[in-house]
C-alpha cells in the first residue's frame, strides 16, 4: 500500500515520520510534497519527494495536512491526476464532503488526530463518506500514532473538542490549579508542577486499567467530612459554569470557522 501526503507542516511532518517509524511501510512507499520543496530535504531519509500531482497518481491513500485556506488548490491541482481507486483523507475538519466533493469526487475520509500522536497515545478521529466500504486499510494506518474513534461527520466537531482541543483545556486548568497552589507554599513551581502531572496521568492510568469513574475516584478519596470532600465540593459548586462557557464559546467558534471556510472554499 502506498501512502502520500501533501503539506509538510506541523501534521504532515508528525505523520510521515510517524508512519515510517512504525515500520510497517517502506520508503519505496511512502510520498511527501509540500508547496516549499525546500522544506523536503530532511522528510527524503523516509519518503519520496515528488509533486503533489504524481504523489496523488501513484498513492492508495493521499492524506492531504494543509490549512483550510490551502485546501481548494491542492484538490484542484490533483484532481486530474488522483487514482480513481485513492482514499484522499482531509485533515481539515471545518470543510463537509459535500463540499469536497464539488471539486474532487472520490472516497473520502476526514482524520483529526490529536497532539498526544507525539507519544503514540493520539485519541485519532475518523470519519467516512458513504462511499467507503473497507475503512481497515486507514484505520489500520492510524493505529500506528494511537487509538482510533470512528464518529459521523456531524459529531467530528464535539468529537474535536473532547480530544483534539481536549489536550489544551486539560493543560489550561491544571495550569490554573499549580499557579493557584504556588500561594500556599514554598515548594517549588517546577516541583509542583511535576507532582501534579504525574498524578493527573496516574490517575488517568488507574480509571483506565481498572475501570473506574470519576466519581468512583472521588468516592475514594473524598471521605466524608474530610479534606478532599471540602475541595471536590468546591469543584462540583463552582466549576460546572465554567465548563458550560467553555463548550459554549469553543462551539460556536467552531461554527464561525466552519461557516467562513466553507463560504471561501
Ligand atoms: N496543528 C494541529 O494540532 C492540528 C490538529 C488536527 C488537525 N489539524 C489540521 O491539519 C491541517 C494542517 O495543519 P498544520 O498545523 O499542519 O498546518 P501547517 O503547519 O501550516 O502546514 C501546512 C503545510 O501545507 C503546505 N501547503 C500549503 N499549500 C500547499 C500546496 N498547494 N501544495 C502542497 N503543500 C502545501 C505548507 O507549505 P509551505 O511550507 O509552503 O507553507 C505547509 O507545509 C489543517 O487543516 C488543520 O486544521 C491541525
Amino acid at each position: 500500500m502506498r501512502v502520500g501526503i501533501i503539506g509538510y507542516g506541523s501534521m504532515g511532518k508528525m505523520l510521515l515520520w510517524k508512519f515510517s517509524e512504525a515500520g510497517n511501510i517502506e520508503k519505496e512507499d511512502l510520498f511527501v510534497s509540500n508547496r516549499t520543496e525546500s522544506k523536503l530535504e530532511e522528510a527524503k531519509a523516509i519518503a519520496n519527494a515528488v509533486s503533489s500531482r504524481e504523489l496523488a497518481s501513484l498513492c492508495d491513500i493521499v492524506f492531504v495536512c494543509v490549512r483550510p485556506v490551502d485546501l481548494k488548490a491542492v484538490l484542484e491541482d490533483i484532481r486530474d491526476s488522483i487514482n480513481p481507486d485513492a482514499l484522499l483523507v482531509s485533515l481539515n475538519g471545518s470543510v463537509s464532503f459535500e463540499t469536497i466533493r464539488k471539486v474532487i469526487d472520490i472516497k473520502t475520509a476526514k482524520v483529526i488526530p490529536s497532539l498526544t500522536a507525539e507519544i503514540g497515545r493520539s485519541q485519532t478521529l475518523v470519519c467516512f463518506d458513504e462511499r467507503v466500504s473497507d475503512k481497515n486499510a486507514l484505520k489500520d494506518l492510524l493505529s500506528t500514532i494511537g487509538d482510533v474513534v470512528e464518529l459521523p461527520e456531524n459529531e467530528m466537531g464535539m468529537g474535536s473538542e473532547l480530544v483534539s482541543c481536549m489536550p489544551g483545556f486539560i493543560a489550561s486548568i491544571f495550569d490554573v490549579i499549580c499557579r493557584s497552589a504556588e500561594g500556599h507554599t514554598a515548594i517549588p513551581k517546577d516541583q509542583i508542577v511535576k507532582m501534579v502531572l504525574r498524578t493527573m496521568s496516574a490517575t488517568g492510568d488507574l480509571m483506565l486499567q481498572k475501570d473506574m469513574s470519576f466519581e468512583d475516584v472521588v468516592t475514594r478519596v473524598a471521605t466524608k467530612g474530610g479534606i478532599t470532600e471540602e475541595g471536590t465540593k468546591v469543584v462540583y459548586e463552582n466549576f460546572p459554569e465554567t465548563a458550560e462557557l467553555l463548550f459554549e464559546k469553543t462551539l460556536e467558534k467552531r461554527r464561525l470557522t466552519t461557516a467562513i471556510a466553507e463560504k471561501n472554499f
